[in-house]
């Protein structure tokens, strides 16, 4: 039996790295997909890789800082498959530069993209998810939400805050709807590589988060997929209001 047969989920970030590979891993096990990004090419190619392979998905490109472009993937879901059981969102971006360098137009696009978009989802996706008295929020925080980078002051602040809101969710709407974060450490991604501008020599920076884990090595997108698949799935049933890292080790050196 798989593990999450018929449940329409929406997936923000689904056109790389984390949201990808939770996109292909809920679409294995039997989900029925909204997938959203910005890069309509890529979204293409990711609605054919999942169709190709028996999968049942939409792709619907758009802004998430925007408050139209949630509530037009909640929408979506209900016109295509009539419910909503999930949402995982994965959309984000670092607004790099210390507090004296960033600019306040930057520091807003980074708040809205990472937090102000997981309220705009929920606020439009809470009354369907509790309607299901099963609703599942999934929140890819970071551990960046609990440990400071050089010149992640926006990035930071989001993941805090998107950490607090997700907790005040699971109060608010259990035990209709469970809510609770991932924090992984660093996964190789292309938001990865951009993390390590923020340092002198950007490769050495990513080779040293490597090693700085207890288990020698980067995550992989695929490993956050299989926690996401978890979160998301029966299994998951007496988990609310929850952080969970997966980072290899590193919050423990
Ligand atoms: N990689 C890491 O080490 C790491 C560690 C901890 C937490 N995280 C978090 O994990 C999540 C996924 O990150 P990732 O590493 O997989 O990054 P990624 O490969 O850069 O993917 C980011 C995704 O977010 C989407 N996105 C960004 N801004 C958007 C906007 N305004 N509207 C709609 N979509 C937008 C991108 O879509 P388009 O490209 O189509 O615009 C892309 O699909 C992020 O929230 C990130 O903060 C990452």
């Amino acid at each position: 039996m798989r593990k999450l047969e018929d449940k329409v989920c929406i997936i923000t970030g689904a056109t790389s790295g984390m949201g990808k590979a939770i996109a292909e891993a809920f679409a294995l096990e039997g989900a029925k997909l909204v997938l959203s990004g910005r890069s309509k090419e890529r979204g293409q190619a990711l609605l054919t890789k999942i169709k190709n392979s028996s999968g049942q998905a939409i792709f619907i490109s758009g802004d998430v800082s925007q408050s139209s472009t949630n509530k037009k993937l909640v929408n979506a879901a209900i016109e295509q498959y009539g419910a909503l059981d999930i949402v995982s969102l994965n959309a984000g971006i670092l607004g790099l530069g210390a507090v004296t360098e960033l600019s306040e137009e930057s520091w807003k696009q980074t708040l809205d993209t990472n937090l102000s978009s997981i309220f705009y989802i929920c606020k439009y996706a809470l009354p369907h998810l509790a309607e299901t008295k099963n609703g599942n929020i999934i929140i890819n925080a970071s551990i960046a939400a609990f440990k400071s980078f050089p010149n992640h002051p926006a990035y930071c602040a989001s993941k805090a805050a998107s950490v607090a809101l997700m907790k005040q969710i699971a109060v608010d709407y259990g035990p209709d709807v469970r809510a609770n974060a991932i924090c992984p450490g660093p996964v190789d991604t292309p938001l990865l590589w951009e993390s390590a501008k923020a340092f002198e020599a950007p490769e050495k920076a990513v080779e040293n988060a490597a090693q700085a884990t207890l288990l020698k090595r980067l995550g992989a997108p695929e490993d956050v997929a299989k926690l996401a698949v978890f979160l998301a799935s029966e299994d998951a049933s007496w988990i609310t209001g929850s952080t969970i890292n997966i980072d290899g080790g590193i919050l423990n050196v």
